[in-house]
């Protein structure tokens, strides 16, 4: 056997052109819903060139890097991140979370449900998420415009914070919500 071939399992970056799908867009019904349950969204830091979905909306093709800034002056914050660097934008939600004296907020974000990945899943999300939504269905992305081919995974919608009844009753026209448990 070839020593050097790659034997590890397939992860979700197999299914995802890491250049073209890292910009794929959140599909409208689901922003505009978000948006109606959380009052508006004040922040998007990885936002795409041409979407407005926060009031403010951070892209690095516009040179302002939303992971190095501080989010702590926005109440709601949506993150769809590029999912190659899902770890890198996972890591940024809960040090905005744990180092926020003003914490609950609402942080929602947007990952493939791989729920046996330790190196972003088990280590961001199942100890600091407090709701996730399981998506009924396999939610399609948009690119230029358009819906894209449904992915070959489901989406996790979490919620890092505050979650309050509405945002709950959208969630739960998205698919099967759970309530995370912690032990302290
Ligand atoms: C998966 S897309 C999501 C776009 C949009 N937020 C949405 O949900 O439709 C991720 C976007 O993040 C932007 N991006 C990537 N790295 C970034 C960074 N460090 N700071 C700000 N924006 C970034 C890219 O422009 C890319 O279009």
């Amino acid at each position: 056997m070839d020593e050097s071939a790659n034997t590890d399992p397939p992860s979700d970056f197999d299914f995802w052109d890491l250049d073209e799908k890292d910009d794929w867009q959140t599909p409208p019904a689901l922003i505009a819903d978000l948006q109606d349950a959380l009052d508006g969204i004040d922040l998007d830091p990885c936002a795409h060139p041409e979407s407005e979905i926060g009031a403010t909306n951070w892209c690095l093709e516009d040179g302002v890097d939303g992971l190095s800034k501080s989010w702590e002056d926005y109440e709601t914050v949506f993150v769809n991140p590029p999912f190659s660097y899902k770890t890198e934008w996972l890591e940024k939600v809960t040090n905005e979370c744990t180092n926020d004296p003003q914490w609950p907020r609402t942080v929602v974000v947007l990952t493939p449900d791989s729920t046996d990945t330790k190196s972003w899943w088990h280590t961001y999300i199942a100890p600091f998420a407090d709701y996730i939504c399981f998506s009924e269905g396999r939610i399609a992305y948009y690119e230029n415009g358009e819906a894209a081919p449904s992915p070959t995974f489901g989406t996790a919608i979490s919620v890092f914070g505050d979650c309050d009844s509405a945002l709950l009753d959208t969630l739960q026209q998205w698919g099967h919500v759970v309530k995370t448990v912690t032990q302290s």
